[in-house]
C-alpha cells in the first residue's frame, strides 16, 4: 500500500520501492507485468529504464489518470489492462513469458482516501467498498446476505472475535430500515461490542476490511492470481508480492513453501522430498522482507507491509488443486451469495 504525502501535489508512496527495484534489477532490462498498477509507482520507476517493457493491470477504472500519464510518457514499452489479476493468463497473449511478477496487494491510498467509496469506516458515503469490476457491493452483502454468512465473514476474513453479536445486531437493524450508509454501520459495530480488544485499531477495522476483502473476493483473486502467474513467468524469473495482512501472507508462504523443496515442512500431510523431485520455485529461502524504520516513519500504512519473492524454475508441472483444497474454507465462503 502507498500513503500520499503530505504534500499538496499528492504524491505517492510505492511501499518498498527500493527493495522491489533490486530485487528485479530495471536496469538490466527485461519483459514486467505490474498486476497492481495503483498510481503507477513500481511501473513508472522500471520504466525509467530503458530496455524495460511493463505490461499493468488494474481492476480500478479511477487508475486511468495515471495509466494516462505513463503511456503518454513511455508509449509502446507500456501497456494497460483493467482487468482482473486472476485473469492475467487470458490478458498475456501468443504464449508471452515474463521475467517479474509484481503483486503490490490491498487497496490503495487513492481508494481509501476517496470518502465516496466507503472503504473507510471514516466514510460519511453510501456502503460500496467495491474496487472494480465486482458482482456486489458492500450494500448488498450488509442487507440481503443471511446472519451465518455475515458471521463467517466477519469472522474468517476479519479475525473479529465478536462477529455473532455484531451480524445479529445487523439483522435486528436491518428489519427496522436498510443499513445504507457507512456511519449507520460503524454505529451498530460500536453498539454490538462489549469489549475494545485491540486499542491498536479503530473498533470497525475488523469488520471493514473482512467486508472489503468479501466485496472483492480478494482471497480467490490471490490464489487464482498466484496460481496463473506461475504460469506465465519465465524460468529464473521472479514473483514478488507485498501483503498487508496475516491471511495474504500464509497463503502466499503456503504457496511458495509447497511449490518448492520446502514442501514438506509446508504441511504434515506431505511426504519428506527425495532429491530427484523438481519443483516450481527453485532455493525459496521462505524469507521476509519488511520496510524500514525510516520508510514507516515516512509511511504509516507500509508498518503491516510484508515482501515475499520466489524463483522459477524450469519445472512445467504443479498441481494447483493442492493450493485450493488448502484454504478452501476462504474459497467456499468467497463463492457463497446467500
Ligand atoms: C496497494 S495498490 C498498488 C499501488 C501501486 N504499487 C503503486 O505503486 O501505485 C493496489 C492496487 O491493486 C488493485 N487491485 C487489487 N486487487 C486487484 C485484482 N484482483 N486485480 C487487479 N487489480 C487489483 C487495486 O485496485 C489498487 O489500485
Amino acid at each position: 500500500m502507498k500513503s500520499l504525502s503530505s504534500s499538496k501535489n499528492l504524491s505517492h508512496y510505492p511501499v518498498m520501492l527500493e527493495e522491489v527495484m533490486r530485487l528485479c534489477k530495471p536496469e538490466e532490462g527485461g519483459q514486467f507485468l505490474d498486476c497492481t498498477f495503483g498510481s503507477g509507482g513500481y511501473t513508472n520507476k522500471i520504466l525509467s529504464y530503458p530496455r524495460t517493457k511493463v505490461i499493468a493491470l488494474d481492476r480500478d477504472i479511477y487508475t486511468e489518470k495515471y495509466v494516462l500519464q505513463t503511456k503518454k510518457k513511455y508509449k509502446d514499452r507500456f501497456k494497460f489492462y483493467n482487468k482482473k489479476f486472476s485473469e492475467i493468463n487470458k490478458i498475456i497473449e501468443n504464449n508471452i513469458k515474463v521475467d517479474f511478477i509484481i503483486f503490490d496487494l490491498g487497496i490503495s491510498s487513492l481508494q481509501i482516501l476517496n470518502l465516496n467509496r466507503g472503504f473507510s469506516f471514516k466514510s460519511r458515503s453510501s456502503l460500496d467498498m467495491r474496487m472494480g469490476l465486482n458482482s456486489i457491493s458492500g450494500y448488498e452483502l450488509i442487507n440481503n446476505f443471511g446472519a451465518e454468512t455475515i458471521n463467517d465473514i466477519l469472522k474468517l476474513l476479519g479475525e473479529e472475535k465478536e462477529s455473532y453479536r455484531i451480524s445479529k445486531k445487523i439483522i435486528e437493524e436491518r428489519k427496522k430500515k436498510p443499513i445504507k450508509e457507512v456511519p449507520e454501520l460503524v454505529e451498530i459495530i460500536k453498539k454490538s461490542k462489549r469489549k475494545d480488544f485491540n486499542k491498536k485499531i479503530d473498533i470497525s477495522t475488523k469488520s471493514f476490511q473482512a467486508i472489503r476483502i468479501f466485496v472483492n473476493k480478494e482471497i480467490s483473486e490471490l490464489i487464482e492470481g498466484l496460481i496463473n502467474a506461475a504460469k506465465i513467468l519465465k524460468a529464473g524469473g521472479k514473483i514478488i508480492i507485498i501483503t498487508f495482512h496475516s491471511i495474504e501472507d500464509k497463503i502466499v508462504k503456503f504457496f511458495f513453501n509447497h511449490y518448492s523443496k520446502n514442501r514438506s515442512k509446508s504441511s504434515r500431510y506431505f511426504p519428506d522430498n527425495n532429491d530427484q523431485q523438481k519443483f516450481l520455485f527453485e532455493n525459496y529461502k521462505n524469507k521476509v522482507i519488511k520496510p524500514s524504520k525510516k520508510e514507516i516513519s515516512e509511511n504509516n500504512a507500509s508498518r503491516s507491509a510484508k515482501l515475499r519473492f520466489a524463483t522459477r524454475s524450469e519445472e512445467s508441472f504443479f498441481d494447483p488443486k493442492e493450493m485450493k483444497k488448502k484454504f478452501y474454507n476462504y474459497l467456499e465462503l468467497e463463492n457463497r451469495n446467500v
